[in-house]
């Protein structure tokens, strides 16, 4: 088997962005620029050299790889240049794959072509048509057979006029890739080490040169402004609903519908406008999600409405619940199934029974509530003394009146009751009525002030 080498070329300082960040740290739905890159080459190579200049150590630091080969380029003295600084690192006996850090829609399947083409002729391009080609190195052919890249700034006006450019990737024998590499000279309109010169010296050489042409511009585009970086989101966001959708997922707008992260779910599922999906996110079947909601790395049943506005972040969220609008669930939220959590209402590290609500304007935190619990509107468990945090439990089929306080630590038996209004500090025992209120009074020689 012939290894592969990925060396990705990620030494640029992306002064367009106008960031602190180098260019292939922005980032793009939920990954890097560069990490995307590193995902895609992972998929078919044996090893990974990443070229690094500007911000070398937050690209380490932030990648966090160990298995990735970080060569430095001091000085940016061009593409050539650049993958000079890599080759000592790879045995001849091998495919070195060059990808750009900036260019991070590229896909395994293509790049499977483009290693099977260099396999036959040792050197392939991956290239792609544009109407407008300026500013890109063109792909001089004759008799449909390749001579050269030739950059824009090279060009002659004949060859300005050809629509074929080169997109920076290629596949080429390491040994190959040495040789010529040897031979690359700055005299150009640049003062750079063109890789693509090597072109031209292979094919002097007697080379045969092969290429892949992709029909998606969009694969193999480069970011370098902010505006570009929008432009590859929407187009991957609208890659990544096309498919949802091919698997039956319905959404209502795709192009209002952002995924940052992987959504499964089962059959007839569907998804209102501006849902934010982030992380590792599973449906089952015939859930709906209403506008307007985020929803991060959580675990959703079946049969479960999401009604508008709700942010539901490291919850478990059983069959047939029922969850908004505006609620807020929080990290280790477990709500059971057939629950209702309503408007207003923030549950945290707290587990909801089957069939219990928790309808309105409500904050439980660090709570257990069993199984048929009502909890009334306002309801606030008491769960931090300014210094640690307290568990509630709550029984089943308790009755928590309407803007009540637990003062946690504390513990609501079995259908106990508790009064509206009430502060409750101590345990509430079983099937029984606890209220705290004071009893209500008249003050019949009483007067509202008046304006003096
Ligand atoms: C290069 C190609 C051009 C092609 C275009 C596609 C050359 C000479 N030209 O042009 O044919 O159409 O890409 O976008 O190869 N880099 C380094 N070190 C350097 C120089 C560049 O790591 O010294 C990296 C950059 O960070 C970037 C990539 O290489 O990721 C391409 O560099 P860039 O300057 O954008 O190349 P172009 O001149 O646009
Ligand atoms: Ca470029």
């Amino acid at each position: 088997m012939t290894n592969i080498h990925a060396i990705i070329l990620a030494a640029g300082k992306g002064t367009r962005m106008n960031s602190s960040k180098p260019k292939v740290l922005q980032t793009l739905a939920d990954n890097t620029l560069l990490g995307h890159v590193l995902k895609q080459a992972k998929l078919i190579s044996q090893k990974i050299h990443v070229v690094y200049g500007f911000g070398g150590a937050q690209v380490q630091q932030t990648i966090n790889d160990n298995h990735i080969n970080w060569v430095e380029q001091k000085q940016q003295l061009g593409t050539g240049h650049a993958v000079q600084q890599a080759t000592p690192h790879i045995e001849d006996n091998s495919i070195s794959l060059i990808l750009y850090g900036d260019v991070p829609l590229i896909q395994r399947a293509t790049l499977e072509q483009l290693i099977s083409a260099c396999k036959t002729s040792g050197i392939a391009l991956l290239s792609v048509i544009l109407e407008n080609p300026t500013g890109y190195g063109r792909i001089i052919r004759d008799n449909n057979i390749i001579q050269a890249i030739v950059e824009q700034k090279d060009a002659s006006a004949e060859q300005l006029k050809v629509c074929e450019v080169n997109t920076g990737i290629m596949a080429v024998r390491t040994t190959l890739l040495k040789k010529y590499l040897n031979s690359l000279d700055t005299n150009n309109a640049q003062g750079e080490l063109y890789l693509t010169d090597i072109i031209a010296s292979a094919v002097n050489d007697g080379k045969t040169i092969s290429s892949v042409i992709t029909t998606d511009e969009f694969e193999v585009a480069g970011v370098n402004d902010k505006t570009q970086l929008a432009e590859l989101e929407r187009i991957y966001q609208q890659q990544k609903a096309a498919k949802y959708m091919q698997l039956g997922l319905s959404l209502k707008d795709p192009s209002r519908f952002d995924c940052r992260g992987e959504l499964s779910f089962g059959q007839d599922c569907e998804i209102d406008f501006n849902t934010l999906i982030e992380g590792v996110v599973t449906l089952g079947n015939n859930t709906t999600i209403a506008p307007n909601c985020c929803i991060k790395n959580s675990k959703i049943g079946d049969n479960v409405t999401i009604l508008a506005n709700s942010v539901i972040e490291d919850a478990v969220i059983g069959n047939g619940a029922s969850i908004g609008p505006f609620a807020r669930i929080r990290p280790q939220a477990n709500i059971g199934e057939n629950a209702k959590i309503g408007n207003f209402v923030e549950v945290k590290k707290s587990t909801i029974g089957k069939g219990s609500k928790v309808s309105h304007l409500s904050y439980v935190g660090d709570s257990t509530v069993g199984k048929g619990v009502n909890i009334g509107a306002g309801v606030i468990t008491c769960n931090y003394d300014g210094v640690n945090k307290h568990q509630t439990i709550i029984g089943d089929g308790a009755f928590i009146g309407s803007d009540s306080q637990l003062v946690a630590p504390i513990s609501i038996g079995k259908n106990a009751t508790i009064g509206a209004g009430s502060t409750i500090t101590s345990s509430a025992p079983e099937g029984q009525l606890t209220l705290s209120r004071s009893k209500q009074r008249l003050f019949p020689s009483w007067k509202r002030p008046v304006k003096q």
